[in-house]
C-alpha cells in the first residue's frame, strides 16, 4: 500500500486542492480529493486484467467546481438526501434549510460537504479529511467537526471511515455520492444488482417517505436475487431507482453487504458494505448530457450510485433510525467499496 501526494488544482477563491493517490499491489489505483472530500478516480482491472476507470467524473478540479456537477464522488452533508420542505425541529426549535431540490432540502443545501474545501493530510495507511461546519452553516444548528479517512487494502476494498462531534445537538447524515459503472463507460443497465434489504421507505413523488416500510417482494424493487439493473426498471416509480433500501441493523457495529454489483462481460464486481441501517440506490436517472472524463459524455443511467446512510427526511420521521447527534457522542459509521472479479 502506498499513498502519493499531488496538486489538484485550485478553487475560484484561491483555495489549493490536494490530491492523493492510494495504490495497493494488486494495481489497484484509487484517487481522493480534498475538494468535497471526494473520490476522484478507482482504477481497477476486470477479469481479463484489463485496468478501467470505474467512477464518473471530470479531468480536472474545473468540472467539479462546475454547476452540472452531479456530487460526482462527493461526500454529502450536514444531511445527505432529503429533509422535507427544508424543514425539521430539534427539542422543539423549528430549523429552516435552503429548499434546493424542488421543496426539499437536499445533500446539504446551497454549499453542502461536497463544495468545501477540507484539510486533508496522509496519515500511516490513510488520508484523513477532516472539516468544521460552523454552527449555523446551511441553517443547521452546533459546531459539526467531521473526520473522513479513506485507506484501500490489498483485498481491493476501499475503506471510508467517518467520525463527526457537535457542541450543540444537530442532526446529520453522510455519504459518499460516486456515481460507478463497472465497464468503464456505456449504459449501467445490463450490470447485475443485489440488495440485500427486504423493505424500503416508500416516496412520495417530491422523493419524500410516506412513513411506510413496504416489503420488497414481488414487486420490482425486490433485488434480493441478482437481475440486472435494466430488468424491471421501466416499472419503478419515476423510471428508475431512486430509493433507500432499508438494511438490517449490523451487529456490533461491523459493516454488512449490503449490495453486489457484477459488470457481466468484463465481470468486475463490486460490494457495497456499510454500519449504516439504509443504502440509497440511485441509477443515475438525472444524468443528462454531462462532459466527463477523457471527452465522454454521461447520460441517463450510465452511473450508479449506492449511498450507504440513515434514511431520507428522518429528522420528521420520529419512528425511523434516528440522525441526531448530541454533544459528548460521537457519530462513527464504515463504509466499504470492495472490488473483485467474477
Ligand atoms: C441522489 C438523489 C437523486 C438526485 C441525485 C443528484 O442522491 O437520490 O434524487 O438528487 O442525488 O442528482
Amino acid at each position: 500500500m502506498g499513498i502519493e501526494q499531488e496538486y489538484f488544482g485550485k478553487t475560484g477563491d484561491g483555495r489549493e486542492v490536494a490530491a492523493f493517490v492510494l495504490s495497493n499491489a494488486g494495481g489497484m489505483h484509487v484517487k481522493v480529493a480534498s475538494y468535497g472530500a471526494m473520490i476522484v478516480s478507482i482504477e481497477v482491472p476486470d477479469r481479463g486484467g484489463r485496468m478501467a476507470d470505474v467512477v464518473l467524473g471530470f479531468d480536472a478540479l474545473g468540472g467539479y467546481l462546475g454547476k452540472d456537477n452531479p456530487y460526482f464522488g462527493a461526500c454529502c452533508g450536514r444531511y445527505a438526501n432529503r429533509i422535507a420542505k427544508g424543514r425539521f425541529s430539534l427539542d422543539g426549535v423549528e430549523y429552516s434549510l435552503a429548499q434546493n431540490n424542488g421543496p426539499n432540502a437536499l445533500h446539504g443545501g446551497l454549499a453542502g460537504f461536497d463544495k468545501k474545501v477540507w484539510d486533508a493530510k496522509i496519515e500511516g495507511d490513510s488520508v484523513r479529511m477532516s472539516f468544521a461546519s460552523p454552527d449555523g452553516e446551511e441553517g443547521y444548528p452546533g459546531t459539526l467537526k467531521i473526520e473522513l479517512a479513506y485507506s484501500l487494502s490489498e483485498e481491493n476494498e476501499l475503506k471510508l471511515e467517518y467520525s463527526a462531534t457537535t457542541d450543540r445537538k444537530t442532526v446529520l447524515n453522510l455519504t459518499n455520492h460516486s456515481y460507478f459503472n463497472l465497464a468503464g463507460g456505456g449504459s449501467i443497465l445490463d450490470h447485475i444488482v443485489q440488495i440485500n434489504a427486504e423493505r424500503y421507505t416508500v416516496v412520495d413523488d417530491t422523493a419524500i417517505p410516506t412513513g411506510e416500510l413496504r416489503t420488497v417482494d414481488g414487486t420490482e424493487m425486490d433485488l434480493r436475487q441478482p437481475i440486472p439493473i435494466g430488468q424491471n426498471i421501466s416499472s419503478v416509480q419515476g423510471g428508475g431507482y431512486d430509493h433507500n433500501y432499508c438494511l438490517g441493523q449490523s451487529a456490533g457495529g461491523e459493516p454488512v453487504l449490503a449490495a453486489r454489483v457484477v459488470e457481466p462481460r468484463g465481470g468486475r464486481t463490486l460490494e457495497c458494505l456499510t454500519t449504516e441501517p439504509g443504502v440509497q440506490f440511485y441509477t443515475g436517472n438525472f444524468l443528462e448530457n454531462i462532459g466527463g472524463k477523457g471527452g465522454a459524455v454521461y447520460n441517463r443511467q450510465e452511473g450508479f450510485c449506492l449511498e450507504t446512510q440513515h434514511w431520507p427526511d428522518s429528522p420528521n420521521h420520529p419512528e425511523f433510525p434516528t440522525t441526531e447527534l448530541a454533544p459528548g457522542e460521537t457519530y462513527a459509521q464504515t463504509c466499504i467499496y470492495r472490488f473483485g472479479t467474477d
